[in-house]
């Protein structure tokens, strides 16, 4: 089954990057010149999602706003013959649907998917994370996982390793090698301390699940954190299907960290051919002054 739905949860506070996000939301911060959920919602097009839920809160409007039509900024770069800049101001509008839904309360990551109950209805669907930037030019992140999907039928989750020193910040697999990049999961625990760590392979925002993960969310008590885990919702749902990992390819930027938003920036500054001649010689400069 082909997947052509996908859930952005986006309701966080972002106070990993106060005083930015007292009154943007962390998911409008630009990468160069772009939010950062823009990319990910790029991602989800290039992977032949036609439908998307994005989970806001409250102070989240900046979002909506950003995935409406800006009809009267396009009116004007038309007028004044602004191709360029009117191809930016559309941006991704037309090329997907995007639909809203408010989490009221932050219970947790589990409880924001739980949100997208009714959006997926009886689909399979993917849950893509705002703090998770992958870049793979050839095929998508979340492409190599529907496609993962599509010749298994099971749930699919994106995984890459982290070192052991870094386990602590993300959900960890209790898996078995059974293929090429390929795992069956055992088990799989939030944010475990070094030593009660199973592994160092970790799920980094890129899941694709079977619609069995709503009964699960519904059964979660709140885990790690004093939150409902989407995590030990996929623990639940191993009882009943199987569920795989699927170790993706691409350079995967934690943009929720101060150090990998700047990694990012820097990367994708240096991609781009209007920016870059002028920026490496900045770099030069500046890191030969640090020394
Ligand atoms: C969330 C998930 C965690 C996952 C991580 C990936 O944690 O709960 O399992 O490994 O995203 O970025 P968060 O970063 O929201 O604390």
């Amino acid at each position: 089954m082909k997947i052509t739905k996908a859930v952005i949860p986006a309701a966080g506070f972002g106070t990993r990057f106060l005083p930015a996000t007292k009154a943007v939301p962390k998911e409008m911060l630009p990468i160069v010149d772009k939010p950062t959920i823009q990319y990910i919602v790029e991602e989800a097009i290039d992977s032949g999602i036609t439908d998307l839920l994005i989970i806001t809160s409250r102070g989240k409007d900046a979002i909506v706003n950003h995935f409406d039509k800006a009809a009267e900024l396009e009116a004007v770069l038309e007028r004044d013959g602004k191709t360029e800049l009117l191809k930016l101001a559309r941006g991704v509008t037309d090329k997907i649907n995007v639909y809203f839904t408010r989490q009221a309360e932050q219970k947790g990551l589990g409880h924001a998917v739980f949100c997208a109950k009714s959006f997926a209805g009886n689909e399979p669907f993917a849950v893509m994370l705002g703090d998770d930037v992958v870049v793979n030019d050839e095929k998508p992140c979340l492409k190599q996982l529907t496609d993962e999907f599509e010749r298994l039928g099971s749930s699919v989750i994106g995984v890459q390793r982290v070192g052991r020193e870094n386990v602590n910040k993300y959900g960890i697999l209790d898996c078995e090698p059974i293929g090429d990049r390929l795992y069956k999961m055992r088990g799989m625990t939030e944010k475990p301390s070094i030593d009660k760590a199973p592994s160092d392979i970790a799920a980094l925002g890129r899941y694709v699940l079977t619609p069995a993960i709503f009964d699960c969310l519904e059964k979660t008590e709140k885990g790690a954190l004093g939150e409902i885990q989407l995590t030990d919702a996929i623990v639940n749902l191993m009882e009943t299907e199987a569920v795989y990992a699927y170790d993706f390819e691409g350079m995967r930027y934690d943009i929720g960290s101060k150090q990998g938003f700047l990694a990012a920036t820097v990367d994708f500054a240096l991609k781009r051919e209007d920016l870059r001649g002028e920026f490496i010689e900045f770099l030069k400069k500046t890191v030969n002054k640090e020394k």
